[in-house]
């Protein structure tokens, strides 16, 4: 896709230490996360079904911004996960993610620090990467340049997958983000009126949503023949969205 997309709204990148405390208040987080706010229960289960349906073979997995993993537990049941790596900025909740990892029966590498260098270090290869609910924190330069790594360090026919805010077609970053805390002021009830001000602090700093034919453009750009939704959650916020390495 050209640099029309790269408008002054998404040319900041990701401010790691903002990012970094608002995950560290976890429990805000989580609070959305247990009421399926953003979709996530079936999310996660469209991403297991994706797995066991997509690979017939033993395969690895990187999970970036991994979170708590509460959910990806749940998804890699049953499927033939041999090696799970994931990448968290904050340290706390890397030690959640190991914890919920446990039971997982095949190998796991936990890293702390920032994805964006973990992976341009890493020379080993994967057949998935996944990034979920942070990929929309970077600029679309930024975007771009993962896609490009990520593109290298994948196996031929792999799979880079994004569970992300998405925008509308031709949606300015301002209207998405009235429709983003529309949903929120109105559905998300389960929290204070302060803690969804909080979300909404974090959201109109940190989040810039592409839209799936801005996100075919850059996949073509780089690699990947095949880039498709396979989960829209019911607000239209949220979508699982698979970019497929020739
Ligand atoms: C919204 S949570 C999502 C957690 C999990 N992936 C999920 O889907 O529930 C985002 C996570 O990504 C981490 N994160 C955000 N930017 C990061 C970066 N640049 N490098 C590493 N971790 C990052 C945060 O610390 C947080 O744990």
């Amino acid at each position: 896709m050209s640099d029309k997309h790269q408008t002054p709204e998404n040319t900041k990148g990701e401010n790691t230490k903002e990012v970094k405390a608002f995950f560290e208040k976890w429990d805000t987080y989580r609070k959305a996360m247990d009421n399926d706010y953003a979709g996530h229960i079936e999310a996660y289960k469209a991403l297991g079904d994706f797995l066991k349906t997509n690979i017939d073979k033993p395969f690895s997995i990187f999970d970036l911004g991994c979170g708590n993993a509460e959910f990806m537990a749940q998804s890699l049941k049953n499927t033939l996960i041999q090696r799970y790596e994931a990448v968290d900025i904050s340290e706390s909740v890397l030690e959640l993610a190991e914890k919920n990892m446990s039971h997982l029966n095949c190998e796991k590498y936990f890293f702390p620090g920032d994805f964006i260098n973990v992976i341009h270090n890493r020379e080993t290869s994967f057949d998935v990467i996944w990034i979920g609910l942070s990929f929309h924190h970077l600029s679309y330069r930024q975007k771009e340049k993962l896609l490009e790594r990520c593109s290298s360090l994948l196996t031929k026919g792999g799979y880079f997958i994004i569970f992300d805010p998405v925008s509308y077609d031709n949606e300015t970053l301002e209207n998405f983000r009235k429709r983003w805390w529309n949903t929120c002021h109105l559905y998300w009830n389960a929290l204070t009126h302060e803690e969804k001000l909080s979300i909404k602090e974090h959201v109109d700093s940190a989040d810039f949503p592409e839209s799936l034919s801005t996100y075919k453009g850059i996949g073509g750009k780089y690699g990947f023949s095949e880039v498709e939704s396979v989960f829209i959650d019911p607000t239209e916020i949220y979508q699982i969205i698979y970019f497929q390495k020739t």
